[in-house]
């Protein structure tokens, strides 16, 4: 026990089973596409009345909204994600994120902070990749932001008839939902999607047949004669008509396919016509410079022309602190992904994640947390190390809301496909660490509690688990002795991500409320760049929604202008 088991635990969580769900109703096979092509195919110009560009969590829905009424060009820089067992299968979870070759679906980065991450590089975005949990913001989130709460109701069932599902729980995460209403994390409020005090089942992405099912699965919705979605198509820069103009128009984008060949799409003439970014919250502020919109220094270092001076694009980076305690049981566990939380009133969200054992599994999928992790639970593996048999545990984390720290974002180089570089700062803020030593406080006592008395050791008290999840190499940063002792220790040296980061463009600093960026014309930002702080415990339903609402509001307005006419 030790060290060994926790770095095999990460791994265990890979070996995911399918859980014994009952009917289903879903295709088999992948969605017919007739729109979706290999950008290769392309012609060297087009025009369409909306491009967009990031095939993402957000830009789905939005291009399957807008092709109702409208010519639609959707860009995606990666390739289909029908037909690739790492990403539709739930029991292949995390083989996406330890895939690090250039055409897998996650690209992986490593934050200036020194905490491994991924994005997605994939037709669907990050909900290809993700943990399936699937939870809306809370009513004061949509209040704050100045949405309109009865088409975000509307654009949330939208999305929810295709996408979510209600998971059946195991045992393991009903002892942590007990545990958590044993210890005070009330009211039970059962299974909802609503963001409430208390704890609840969560729904997921996955249905009951452990089908994985993304954003990519709204384009059916789309009017397949409005929309032309191309694959392998990295957007360079958008093109802007400056001459005689008061303020910069967007009016074209250049992209090039798989085999760099260059193409441009031009909007159609027409006032109303746009180009909107939704490349996620490194890719919008990226593309946004290095087509000239961004901090005037940091451009010019990069011999980029300036178009607009706007120095917000690539500030207010966050993403939300994650730290977790791994618990070995000592009686056999179901594999589960996120499917309850327990949403507190001093600012932590406690979720757990199980793995059974991977005897007879294949342990070369990477862990959920850390493909370092996973890499030497494979050389264990390869050692025959007996413990890898053995072993049997879950994890519960906290995340904390907000965060109230944030960092930036700078071009690293001029190429798209590179990851820029990212500071988030985890912790700088004091009140980010005080939430996450109550986190880590009460993980305790969920683990302490009777509901879950039968998946602890009562040899292991908690310093001894703080202690093995200390000494593991969950992320870069130095390790202190003291890391058991201190929680602020522990939490800023196990410090990981919950991949929920947001910001570069936000809403009020590069946006307007209607997500146009502020200064130039034609050009909107729809996706997690906008947002200030992390809506719900998870975003993914927030972001999946708001593609959705902005296609929905755009659509109303433009269409109503065009009638009254
Ligand atoms: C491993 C992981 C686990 C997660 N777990 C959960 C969870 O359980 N629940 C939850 O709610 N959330 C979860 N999240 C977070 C959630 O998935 C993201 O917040 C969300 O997907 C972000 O959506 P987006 O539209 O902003 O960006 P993305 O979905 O990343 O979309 C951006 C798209 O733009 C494309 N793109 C970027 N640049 C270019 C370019 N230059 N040209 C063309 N295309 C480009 C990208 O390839 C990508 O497809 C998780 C995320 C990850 C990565
Ligand atoms: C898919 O679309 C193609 C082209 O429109 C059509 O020929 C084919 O029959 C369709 N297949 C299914 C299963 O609908
Ligand atoms: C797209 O076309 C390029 C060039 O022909 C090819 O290398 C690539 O494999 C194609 N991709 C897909 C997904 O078909
Ligand atoms: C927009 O598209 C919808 C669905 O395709 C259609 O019902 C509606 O009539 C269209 N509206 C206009 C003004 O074209
Ligand atoms: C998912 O993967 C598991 C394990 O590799 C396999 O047994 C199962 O058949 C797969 N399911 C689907 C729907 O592909
Ligand atoms: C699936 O993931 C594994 C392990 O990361 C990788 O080796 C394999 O190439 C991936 N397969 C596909 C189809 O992407
Ligand atoms: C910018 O251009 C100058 C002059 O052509 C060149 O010396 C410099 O290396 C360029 N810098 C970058 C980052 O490309
Ligand atoms: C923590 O673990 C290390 C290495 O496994 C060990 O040397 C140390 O004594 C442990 N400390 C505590 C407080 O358990
Ligand atoms: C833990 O120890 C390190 C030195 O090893 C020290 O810098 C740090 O302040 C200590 N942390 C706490 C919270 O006491």
């Amino acid at each position: 026990m030790g060290l060994r088991w926790c770095r095999l635990f990460a791994a265990a969580l890979t070996a995911i089973l399918f859980l014994p769900f009952d009917a289903f109703s879903a295709s088999e096979q992948a969605p017919n596409y007739t729109f979706m092509h290999n950008a290769t195919s392309a012609p060297s110009v087009s025009y369409y009345d909306y491009i967009i560009v990031g095939g993402g969590t957000a830009g789905c829905p939005l291009a399957a909204t807008l092709s109702q009424n409208y010519s639609v060009l959707l860009l995606e820089r990666g390739g289909s994600p029908y037909g690739n067992p790492n990403i539709t299968n739930l029991s292949t979870f995390g083989a996406a994120l330890s895939d690090i070759s250039l055409t897998s679906p996650s690209q992986r980065f490593i934050s200036e902070d020194g905490v491994i991450n991924a994005r997605g590089r994939v037709l669907g975005g990050g909900s290809c990749l993700n943990a399936g949990f699937y939870t809306r913001a809370s009513t004061d989130y949509v209040r704050q932001v100045g949405w309109d709460p009865r088409l975000v109701k509307e654009s949330y069932e939208w999305v929810e008839k295709t996408v979510a599902f209600e998971p059946r729980l195991g045992e393991w995460q009903s002892a942590v939902r007990d545990g958590l209403v044993e210890i005070g994390v009330v009211p039970y409020n059962g299974f909802t999607y609503d963001h409430l005090y208390g704890t609840k089942v969560g729904g997921t992405i996955f249905d009951r047949d452990g089908r994985r099912h993304t954003s990519a699965d709204l384009l059916q919705y789309a009017n397949p004669t409005g929309l032309t979605v191309l694959l392998h198509a990295s957007v360079h820069r958008i093109l802007f008509r400056t001459r005689g103009r008061p303020r910069p128009m967007a009016h074209g984008v250049v992209y090039r396919d798989a085999l760099g060949v260059r193409h441009r799409a031009y909007i159609n003439r027409g006032s109303k016509n746009e180009i909107i970014v939704s490349a996620g919250a490194l890719g919008s502020p990226q593309i946004l410079m290095l087509s000239g919109v961004g901090p005037a220094d940091e451009l010019k270092a990069h011999n980029i022309s300036v178009v607009l001076e706007q120095p917000m694009v690539g500030q207010g980076m966050s993403d939300n602190p994650m730290n977790a305690v791994f618990i070995p049981s000592p009686v056999p566990v179901e594999v589960s992904l996120i499917e309850v939380v327990g949403i507190t009133h001093f600012g932590a969200y406690i979720e757990a994640a199980s793995g059974e054992n991977f005897a007879g599994g294949s342990p070369s999928h990477s862990s959920m947390f850390s493909p370092k992790i996973a890499n030497n639970a494979e050389q264990l593996m390869e050692n025959n190390d007996e413990t890898a048999a053995a072993f049997r545990g879950g994890f519960i984390l906290e995340k904390i809301m907000g965060p109230i720290s944030t960092g930036h974002l700078e071009l690293r180089t001029r190429d798209p496909n590179d990851n820029p570089s990212v500071t988030f700062n985890y912790f700088k803020e004091s009140q980010d660490l005080e939430r996450c030593v109550q986190g880590i406080s009460t993980i305790e006592k969920i683990i302490e509690s009777k509901a879950f008395s039968e998946f602890r050791y009562d040899t292991l008290p908690f310093p001894a688990l703080l202690n093995m999840t200390a000494n593991s190499p969950i992320n870069l940063l130095p390790k202190h002795a003291n890391a058991s002792t201190s929680l602020e220790q522990y939490c800023k040296d196990t410090v990981m991500t919950i991949w929920h980061y947001h910001g570069g463009c936000q809403l009020g600093r590069v946006v307007d409320h209607d997500y146009k960026v502020i200064g130039i014309d034609a050009l909107r930002i729809i996706d997690g760049s906008t947002f200030n702080y992390s809506p719900g415990t998870n975003p993914q339903a927030t972001v999946m929604m708001l593609g959705r609402y902005m296609g929905v509001r755009i659509l109303r307005e433009r269409l109503s202008n065009e009638e009254s006419r």
